[in-house]
């Protein structure tokens, strides 16, 4: 029987298992150069949790694993017995992944930062543009043969020159988003988060110099002081904030019925972060409302009636798809391992790119609970 397991360098000392093929080759050879047997899964449909711990066996170094797996204590006290010392997501997100047991287990778990701020910041841009326009609704009525010709009021949309852009987690992610609305749209920013964002201010601030020399009136950055008051001043609400306790259902159906009857939703964070089923309820009863959707509440599956609504327009989770960003995801978490692997430090600064450069920092790109892990770092 054919194998659904690639197997790379298979003389490797060390056991590694990745749970889903990645792009590109560079990873392979980084982990080959730590000394890795590498053992891709290639089947066409994920693992579950079992076929997970079954392949790690009685043997396993390391292992990448995916956002859409749940790495619970199960999947790490395995990986643990079996000689197991590290573990990347493959995402920069990591609400799948139990970080306390990976702790309490002695294993480092890595993320993939940065690589992927632009991809999805720009991801982002497009669910709000399709938003704002109406693009599903008007590619859906192209497809149907419903064209009769151009007319003065055919699915109108909002535009988004100069309106005022929520982003609730302005991180590096909601940062990069921010940027591409101002210059491309010259909106507001009203931003939620704990921190003043000082270098999103700044920018902005930069921006309005611009804007005046070119004689045109300036945009206005400021940190909300609730998150009431971002979504009721809000015309179009983009989340980037992480998934956790207190984020869970943060938009739920008090919150939408603060957001202007015409606003916009945009989420390319984590589905959780919406009450789904109060957002299909919201859309249903507000025709004028607009989501822009990248992720969901139990991917794939989508609340019911969703995926009927004219007004709300539905992604795949494609925020980091692109060929350059997913290659560069797939040379970060193999870092991890490799590095961790050869007894190196943890790198703590934000610069990701050095990583992908000739010559790459001697540490682990991005490792979480180093710092509880009693690792070097630097
Ligand atoms: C994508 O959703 C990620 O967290 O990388
Ligand atoms: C109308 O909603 C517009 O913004 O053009």
């Amino acid at each position: 029987m054919e194998s659904n397991w690639q197997i790379h360098n298979s003389s490797g000392e060390h056991r590694v298992i990745v749970t889903r093929n990645l792009p590109g080759k560079k990873w392979i050879e980084i982990l080959e150069d730590a000394g890795c047997r590498i053992e891709a899964w290639v089947g066409r449909k994920g693992l579950t949790g079992r076929q997970i711990v079954n392949a790690i066996g009685d043997n396993c170094r390391a292992a990448i694993g995916m956002l859409s797996e749940n790495w619970s204590a199960e999947l790490f006290a395995a990986l643990q017995k079996a000689g197991g010392k590290v573990y990347s997501n493959y995402a920069v997100g990591f609400n799948n992944v139990d970080l306390e047991a990976a702790t309490k287990n002695g294993i480092a778990v890595g993320n993939t930062p940065g690589v992927l701020t632009g991809a999805t910041a720009e991801l982002a841009v497009a669910l709000t543009l399709a938003a704002a326009r109406r693009l599903g609704e008007g590619e859906r009525f192209l497809r149907a043969g419903l064209f009769q010709g151009w007319a003065p009021s055919l699915l109108l949309g909002r535009l988004l020159e100069r309106k005022t852009i929520g982003i609730i987690g302005a991180g590096r992610i909601g940062s990069a988003y921010a940027k591409i609305m101002l210059q491309g749209f010259r909106t507001n920013i009203i931003y939620h988060g704990k921190r003043v964002n000082h270098s999103l201010e700044n920018f902005v601030s930069a921006f309005n110099d611009f804007l005046a020399k070119q004689g045109e009136r300036p945009v206005f950055c400021r940190k909300a002081d609730n998150l009431e008051d971002l979504l009721i001043q809000s015309d179009c609400v983009s989340l980037h904030t992480v998934l956790n306790r207190e984020t869970h259902h943060l938009i739920d159906a008090r919150r939408l019925s603060l957001m202007k009857k015409n606003g916009i939703l945009i989420n390319t964070s984590r589905g959780q972060v919406v009450d789904e089923k109060a957002l299909v309820e919201h859309c249903l009863n507000n025709p004028q409302f607009r989501a822009g959707l990248d992720v969901f509440e139990e991917e794939p599956r989508l609340a019911p009636g969703l995926a009927r609504l004219e007004n709300v327009f539905i992604l795949p989770h494609l925020g980091s798809a692109t060929n350059w960003t997913r290659r560069s995801m797939a040379v970060l978490a193999s870092m991890n391992l490799g590095a961790i692997i050869k007894g190196r430090p943890a790198w703590t600064k934000p610069e990701m790119e050095l990583f992908l450069s000739p010559d790459p920092p001697e540490a682990a790109p991005s490792i979480l609970n180093a710092k509880e892990l009693g690792l070097v770092l630097i």
